[in-house]
């Protein structure tokens, strides 16, 4: 059973349908560990209130970059985490991190990478940047995480059609509802061995 580390910022969501699917069994793997860089994170009291071992690491816990990497690797290695799910982790990972589970560390985010990714494309810039642009399509991309933002290599993508009434809220609804099924199968087509992750 593979362990699972989930990175969080917000609401969790995300982390929810994975929990979700080790729990039904559709992931075989169980949630080990979730982090938040917001000590507020409504994910937070979720992942409390299911038994799991949360943990806050910010610039608030660890002023010092290099500590926080140091100690979100420690974190990590002390629960024996196989995979590492970034879902909506605000923050960049440390070199340390990055190098201890380079090809293990996994993003969701939800546009067609290259399209619509980078510094400042979150939450609902996303949706407005897709519909000022015109676009007929958008939808989810799960990637592997390097040191850049939202640039690793592709592993699963998912379209969503953009309609003539959709607003970026309504847009952003239809694409998290996609996110919450492509994560978690994802993950399971990586344990399963039908995506093959490059070697440390
Ligand atoms: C999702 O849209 C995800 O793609 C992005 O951040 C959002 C997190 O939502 N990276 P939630 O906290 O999982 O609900």
């Amino acid at each position: 059973m593979k362990k699972l580390a989930v990175l969080v910022s917000g609401r969790g969501s995300n982390m929810t349908a994975i929990i979700n699917a080790c729990e039904q069994g559709t992931l075989s793997a169980s949630v080990e560990l979730v982090i938040s860089n917001n000590e507020d994170s409504l994910a937070l009291e979720l992942a409390q209130e299911k038994n799991i071992d949360t943990c806050h690491l910010s610039s608030c816990t660890h002023a010092d970059a290099n500590l926080l990497d140091i100690a979100m690797q420690q974190v990590l290695a002390s629960h024996n985490i196989d995979i590492v799910l970034l879902a909506g982790f605000m923050k960049k990972i440390g070199p340390k991190t990055l190098s201890a589970y380079k090809g293990r560390l996994i993003n969701i985010h939800p546009s067609l990478l290259p399209k619509f990714g980078g510094q400042g494309m979150f939450g609902l810039n996303v949706h407005n940047a897709v519909i000022d642009a015109g676009e007929k399509e958008t939808g989810v991309t799960i990637h592997l995480v390097d040191g850049e933002y939202d640039k690793g290599a592709i592993l699963a993508q998912t379209a969503v059609a953009v309609g003539v009434e959709d607003t970026p809220e309504s847009l952003a609804a239809k694409v998290l509802k996609v996110e919450h099924v492509l994560f978690a199968e994802t993950i399971q087509k990586i344990i399963d061995g039908s995506i093959i992750l490059p070697a440390n």
